[in-house]
């Protein structure tokens, strides 16, 4: 059998992704890409990068957080059902070749080049604060974890599009530079629902803004981040025809039911009028509930030991890859 993404068939490839531990992972991260990581994990190589310098790299007040986070999404990973035998999960911190690689592939970038970067700018707004030398460095680290592991497909949701884009041109740059073509172009991988909106239903799903309904959450605080979830504003009684653009609780019915002709028949009548903000809301309770109640089994099984053990397993494997192909790099380099 083949994974088919975007399209494409996907098969026997390397798929490199991470996330940062910031926090426990939500279900935006879910739909944007932890789905598409379950989906490659039964026929590609997966390595996944707990990426906690680059926590450090965005805002060095975190440094504290870093441990207990990185557990929290080692236990996000494996509740959802990754399988430790089929990805490759490691810490980022503990590859000292990625420290290195990012260092020489950053005398191919230009400040300006970074400045302008989308994703950049974005997360400059988000974090607010002045721009260090480690955060400007960010990308190149990131691009650093993709080609040290030849990482070809990349699952990501699409706020980090730009990254990806500036990693390939960055590959080009290598690859002209040093007259060789050892780096392959990746390729991004985005989900159908990469930008889950949250609870507030302006911005985009996120643990800082404090609009998402995590994974590892108890079903009495989801149920009450359902209640608050934005719907239409001018729906106020029961009668009155309500809108579905723009309404939250559509948008995740829309991808937590089941019965997708049922969630059809229900918009039609939500347009008409007749139809009330509480019965979808308690309809989604039960939906979620039947998604995240597994996951909470799961993960309650999960010891801090074992996960640990799982990472540190991955992170020897990744040391041993990095040592041999940063060898390569640095023969092209050092003619
Ligand atoms: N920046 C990514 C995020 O915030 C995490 C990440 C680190 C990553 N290294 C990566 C993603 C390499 C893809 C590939 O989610």
């Amino acid at each position: 059998m083949s994974d088919i993404i975007n399209g494409d068939i996907i098969n026997g490839g390397i798929v490199l992704t991470g996330d940062r531990p910031t926090g426990c992972l939500h279900l935006g991260h879910y739909v944007g890409s932890l789905k598409n990581r379950l989906i490659l994990q039964e026929n590609n190589e997966v390595f996944i990068v707990v990426a906690d310098t680059q926590v450090i790299n965005n805002d060095i007040t975190k440094a504290k957080d870093v441990k207990k986070n990185t557990i929290e999404v080692m236990k996000d990973y494996l509740s959802i059902g990754l399988n430790p035998n089929k990805v490759t999960f490691f810490l980022q911190s503990e590859i000292l070749e990625l420290f290195e690689l990012t260092n020489y592939l950053s005398n191919l970038v230009t400040l300006p080049q970074v400045m302008r970067n989308p994703t950049i700018k974005a997360e400059n707004e988000i974090y607010n604060k002045s721009l260090t030398m480690g955060f400007l460095n960010y990308p190149v680290s990131q691009a650093a974890d993709i080609i040290l592991l030849n990482g070809e497909y990349v699952p990501v949701g699409e706020d980090q599009l730009p990254i990806l884009e500036f990693s390939n041109d960055l590959i080009e740059k290598f690859n002209y530079t040093f007259e060789t073509d050892l780096f392959k172009k990746i390729k991004p991988i985005i989900s159908d629902n990469s930008r889950l909106l949250g609870l507030d239903g302006k911005n985009k799903m996120s643990k800082s803004l404090g609009n998402a309904i995590s994974l590892s959450d108890n079903e009495k605080l989801v149920n009450e981040k359902i209640y608050q979830m934005f719907t239409d504003p001018d729906h106020i009684k029961i009668s009155d025809p309500g809108k579905i653009e723009g309404n939250v609780v559509f948008m995740f019915l829309d991808i937590f039911h089941k019965d997708k002709s049922e969630i059809d028949l229900l918009k039609l009548k939500y347009q008409e009028g007749g139809l009330g903000d509480v019965f979808l809301k308690k309809m989604l309770m039960k939906d979620l509930k039947d998604f995240l109640d597994p996951i909470r089994e799961q993960r309650n099984a999960l010891t801090d030991e074992y996960v640990l053990n799982i990472l540190q397993e991955g992170t020897m494997k990744v040391k041993s890859i990095a040592k041999k192909r940063m060898d390569v790099i640095k023969s092209l380099i050092f003619k």
